[in-house]
């Protein structure tokens, strides 16, 4: 199989495959070990302070030579009104009631305490670390952070999870477009937060295919040789590994979760707003039951407001009160390395692929 093709070319890679950004699971040992695997790595930023982002992107620069992309949250954020507050208030006793009711005493932050970013602050910082591939979630970058970044060499990687965002994303100057199905593990990479398309990657991959003239990438539920090659059928020429990864030694989720994660079946994966106030698809556990529609914030005062409670019942091994995202394939969740779990898939694919050659 000839993996050379337009994205090999822009990311400067041997295989089109990309380990996915995932905040909170990616560290900086997975990136070094993707991109030294001769693929893509992305370090996920989120929404971190920008002189954090540059601490992360050192850490991973001291393990590899090779250049990884860095991943930003790009959201809009509501305005603090008088009625946020209330409902903040409001939100954080009730949250904090269940958890002393399941015997987690923890004491979330006030709406003073907790620190909004805007991704504004983290661009200079990504171009005074000569990033050469940022990649963006939660809607696109602004205009003048597009022509502030592209004016630096920077390759523009930006998420959709819809046709129409596809088309946004092409026409505002992006290069490369990563489409992400329903199936995807963790946040919805949609432009809004509420009305999120729910598009399964079947139907949506070959309708962004057919809709853009960018090179695509595609993500959500490629785990093995079959669903890779099967997206490319479909049009995608890189192939962004998410869920597939969770298990690695890298990943720096704790044991009880990635056991957590090999337990459970494919019932107990669902989409949520509760910890967020966006959807993600993760493992429904006590929380997300509890926690309904009436107490969920607009992102992301929701995603502050939750993290303390997050960091106290992961301290306690308590896997009814921490996220734990994950999609619709159900991997295995290999506790191999990183690099291994990428050059099994790479193995399978040319086996897979010699397979149909012959058949021909
Ligand atoms: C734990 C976790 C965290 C994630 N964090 C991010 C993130 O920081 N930025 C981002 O663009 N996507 C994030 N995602 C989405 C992934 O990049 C990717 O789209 C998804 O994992 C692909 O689907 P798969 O899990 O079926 O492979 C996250 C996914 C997971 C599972």
């Amino acid at each position: 199989m000839n993996w050379k093709n337009n994205i090999t070319k822009l990311l400067d890679v041997e295989y089109p495959i990309i380990q996915a950004p995932m905040f909170g699971v990616t560290t900086p040992a997975m990136v070094a070990a993707a991109t030294n695997a001769d693929c893509l790595g992305t370090l996920a930023l989120g929404d971190l302070p920008a002189e954090k982002c540059i601490e992360h992107i050192r850490a991973t620069k001291q393990l590899t030579k090779n250049n990884f992309a860095v991943n930003i949250f790009v959201n809009d954020i509501p305005e603090l009104t008088d009625a946020l507050r209330e409902k903040y208030t409001e939100t954080k006793d009730f949250i904090e009631n269940i958890a002393r009711e399941h015997h987690l005493d923890v004491h979330l932050p006030s709406i003073e305490e907790i620190q909004i970013n805007s991704y504004h602050d983290q661009i200079d910082a990504l171009i005074a670390e000569k990033c050469r591939f940022v990649s963006f979630t939660f809607g696109n970058l602004d205009e003048p952070s597009i022509y502030k970044l592209k004016n630096n060499g920077t390759l523009l990687l930006g998420t959709c999870t819809s046709v129409t965002e596809a088309v946004i994303l092409e026409k505002s100057g992006v290069d490369i477009v990563c489409v992400q199905g329903l199936e995807a593990g963790g946040h919805r990479g949609s432009f809004s937060s509420d009305d999120i398309p729910a598009i399964g990657g079947l139907s949506l991959l070959p309708q962004v295919y057919d809709s853009v003239n960018i090179p695509i990438i595609y993500v959500g539920g490629i785990y093995n040789a079959k669903t890779l090659l099967a997206t490319q059928l479909l049009g995608a020429q890189g192939f962004q590994l998410g869920s597939l990864l969770l298990g690695s030694s890298e990943s720096a989720l704790e044991q009880f979760e990635k056991q957590r994660l090999r337990d459970v079946d494919e019932t107990a994966i669902a989409l949520t707003k509760s910890f967020s106030g966006r959807y993600a698809r993760g493992i429904k556990n006590v929380f997300t039951n509890l926690v309904d529609e009436g107490h969920i914030l607009p992102y992301p005062y929701q995603n502050k407001l939750t993290g303390e409670l997050r960091r106290v019942a992961k301290a306690n091994n308590n896997s009814q009160f921490v996220s734990i995202w994950t999609g619709q394939s159900n991997n295995g969740y290999s506790g191999k390395s990183t690099a291994e779990i990428i050059k099994k898939l790479i193995t399978e694919v040319e086996n897979l692929y010699s397979i149909k050659e012959d058949r021909k």
